[in-house]
């Protein structure tokens, strides 16, 4: 059985918790119905991560290390490139989405598994069978809780690859019939880095996204929530994971120029022109067509959304753009 958080099981219409869930914790509470329960006697949840190997995964299970939330379990294509995870303690699987076998062994005796979807997105169809797999497999292998690394406002979009993987993912996971947290991720403020250092050198920083609005949120800030969630969520919730702002590309253009201190302007063009300028910063073509993806949201006002919900899982507000394009300087100027 596994540990399902007492404390938020009997507010599960909420749609965020009242606190994070190992904040203030004794060894014997009372739950919001009066119920005393001893903690210490309940066994540790197993806990797994798909996708360790990358980089939101890594930094998921260095949380859940951090916060002894329960044992973990990472699974990965390549267990060698973890294995100083393993010397810690962490019970490191091989898994692959496209050998379905592999999540057999991958997922036994897992009690709760955040699913941190594939960056396969060159080939149509294929990260959405990936994902299907592995929701199928998480519900075979008797998993209570599903967490999913999505995006703000997903739809059925075939002409947006990225976005309709997605929805259809999410559909998957709601059809699934176990508990589910969806992690609506922004955009991790880190994927614009390497175009931003290209557009400081430039002088312009071309934008199809108008005056919509986006709240970035850091790469860490979304792996602590998620690691929060999958060791404590409970019930059926959508969460949207957001830094504390919404800033236009002109505001973040404002932003970028005074912590470089470079002359920096937003020039409007059109969706095609920003995906040249994305292959011309060095970016692979497929994560230019997701980022076009992204933008094109964007500009219809998808992502331009602020959530508490990363306040309320980590106790730590996120950190904002300024901060993170601080912490980068060097990189961005070294352009
Ligand atoms: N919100 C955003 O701004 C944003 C930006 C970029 C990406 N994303 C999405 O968020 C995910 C995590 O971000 P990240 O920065 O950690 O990306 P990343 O470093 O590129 O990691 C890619 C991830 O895909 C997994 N993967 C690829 N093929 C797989 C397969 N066949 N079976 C199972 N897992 C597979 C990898 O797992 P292993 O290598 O361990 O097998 C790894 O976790 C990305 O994959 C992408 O879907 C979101």
């Amino acid at each position: 059985m596994f540990l399902s958080e007492p404390i938020f099981r009997d507010c599960a219409s909420l749609h965020w918790p009242l606190q994070s869930p190992n904040e203030g914790r004794s060894h014997f509470e009372t739950d919001i119905i009066g119920n005393v329960r001893d903690y210490g006697a309940m066994a540790e949840p197993t806990l797994l991560v798909t996708g360790a190997g990358g980089r939101l995964g890594r930094l998921v299970v260095e949380s859940l290390l951090e916060s002894q939330a329960g044992s973990v379990v990472a699974t990965t294509r390549e267990p060698q490139r973890l294995a100083d995870l393993a010397a810690r303690g962490v019970d490191v699987r091989y898994a692959d989405f496209d050998q379905p076998d592999s999540l057999l062994s991958a997922f036994a005796g897992v009690d709760r598994l955040l699913l941190i979807s594939t960056n396969q997105i060159d080939r149509p169809g294929l990260r959405l069978a990936q994902h299907r797999t592995a929701v199928g497999a998480a519900k075979a292998a008797g998993v209570g809780h599903i967490a999913f690394t999505s995006v703000p406002a997903p739809q059925p979009l075939p002409e947006a690859a990225l976005i309709d993987d997605y929805f259809w993912t999410e559909v998957a996971i709601f059809e699934s019939g176990l508990d589910w947290t969806i992690l609506r991720n922004n955009l991790y403020t880190e994927t614009i880095l390497q175009t931003l250092a290209y557009s400081l050198a430039t002088g312009e920083m071309p934008t199809a996204a108008g005056r919509g609005s986006r709240s970035w949120v850091s790469r860490a800030d979304c792996a602590r929530t998620a690691a929060a969630v999958l060791a404590g969520a409970s019930g059926r919730q959508i969460l949207d994971v957001t830094g504390p702002e919404t800033l236009t590309s002109a505001e973040f253009v404002a932003v970028a120029a005074q912590v470089t201190g470079r002359v920096l302007q937003p020039v409007a063009v059109s969706v095609n022109d920003y995906r040249r300028h994305l292959l011309a910063s060095g970016l692979a073509p497929m994560v230019a067509d997701a980022l076009v993806d992204y933008e094109v949201a964007t500009a219809r006002g998808y992502t331009g959304v602020v959530s508490p919900a990363v306040k309320a899982w980590t106790g730590r507000t996120p950190a904002d753009v300024r901060s993170v394009l601080t912490e980068n300087r060097s990189m961005l100027l070294a352009a």
